[in-house]
């Protein structure tokens, strides 16, 4: 059975679609060091930040991932800084990509738009990314599918480095949830859910059970009063029935058929969203407690993690054609 891994950058807070989007998927299968999750802190500088504040919310990030169901036992558990290979292997990565390849990155072109100091950082942070998983010769990355360019460039990146300096990496491929892979905002339905949009919109894991149900009952939905499951026509309430959908485990087209009234809906998806929500603010709430346990779990993802990627590492250096020390 191959790897999977996945990453949650520590920039805003996590939200509902990352839960369905990544963090369910990889926690309803880990499997003894063949699941890897980590916080991915040297992403959150790709963007203007706060010191003080990454530093926070990288371990406010692996707290609620633990509190999430993430298991030590069963998955390497890691901060990506704290394993200094990743860097190593990106820049060996950078050596086999393309300038136009990575200038072509939708979240790229987005995100650098309305600046006017973008970092270098943020161009080549998806060769990052790249690195991140075939360090670890993981073949399933489950995201959500705003990740979808990433996870082929790192297919690409793979695919070419192994015919050009012989098999080193894993080929990975992205697995998306069955539903819920793209999880809109609640205000503008036509937006992901995002950790960095103050829209409104956003379902954080930690809200408070009646922050949560007020951002349902303001969600905005469509002309017109049919419950019926239409992402082209009807986003909003698609957005509402998948979100539903995604916490009880049910078909949205079956959902739809339920429901008399937008009121009747809401109430549902806000008393399931509470519901999914619940154990994790509880857990997260005894766990944030001790931090200094949750910093040993990180401590010793660490040592798993090195023994993996330090070998993957002395392969890409010897194929490329480093001379060993
Ligand atoms: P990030 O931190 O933006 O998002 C973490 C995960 O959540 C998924 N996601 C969503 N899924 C459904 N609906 C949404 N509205 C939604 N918003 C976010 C994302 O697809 C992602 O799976 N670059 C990555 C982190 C990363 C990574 C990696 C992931 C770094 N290295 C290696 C996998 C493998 C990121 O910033 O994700």
């Amino acid at each position: 059975m191959s790897r999977r891994i996945t990453g949650f950058t520590p920039s805003g807070e996590l939200h509902l679609g990352n839960y369905f989007g990544a963090i369910k998927p990889l926690v309803d299968q880990q499997v003894p060091d063949r699941s890897i999750v980590f916080v991915s802190d040297l992403h959150a500088l790709t963007l203007e930040h706060d010191p003080a504040e990454v530093r926070r919310r990288t371990l406010e990030f692996a707290t609620v991932l633990l509190a999430a169901g993430a298991d030590p036992a069963r998955s390497i558990f890691l901060v990506q800084s704290h394993v200094p290979e990743h860097t190593e292997l990106h820049y060996l990565l950078e050596s086999a990509t393309g300038y136009g390849e990575v200038r072509r990155m939708i979240q790229f072109k987005e995100k650098s738009r309305d600046s006017d100091r973008v970092r270098v950082s943020l161009l080549t942070y998806p060769v990052l990314m790249a690195a991140d998983i075939l360090l670890y010769h993981a073949g399933e990355v489950p995201v959500g599918a705003d990740q979808r360019q990433h996870v082929e460039l790192a297919r690409d990146i793979a695919t070419r480095f192994n015919a050009a300096y012989g098999p080193v990496f894993t080929v990975p491929h992205m697995v998306n949830p069955p539903v819920a892979a793209r999880i809109m905002d609640l205000s503008r339905p036509t937006a992901k859910m995002s950790k960095s949009t103050s829209s409104g919109g956003t379902l954080r894991l930690l809200d408070s059970p009646d922050t949560l149900r007020r951002t349902v009952m303001r969600a905005v939905t469509d002309p017109g009063s049919a419950i019926e499951y239409d992402p082209g026509n009807r986003p909003g309430i698609a957005n509402l029935l998948t979100i539903l959908a995604a916490c009880t485990g049910e078909d949205p087209v079956d959902a739809a058929t339920r429901f008399s009234g937008y009121a009747q809906l809401k109430h549902a998806v806000a008393d399931a969203v509470i519901a999914t929500t619940d154990p994790i603010r509880h857990h997260y709430a005894e766990l944030s407690h001790d931090p200094e346990s949750v910093r040993k779990i990180l401590r010793d993802g660490v040592i798993r993690a090195r023994l993996i990627a330090s070998d993957t590492v002395s392969a890409a250096k010897q194929a490329i054609g480093l001379l060993p020390a």
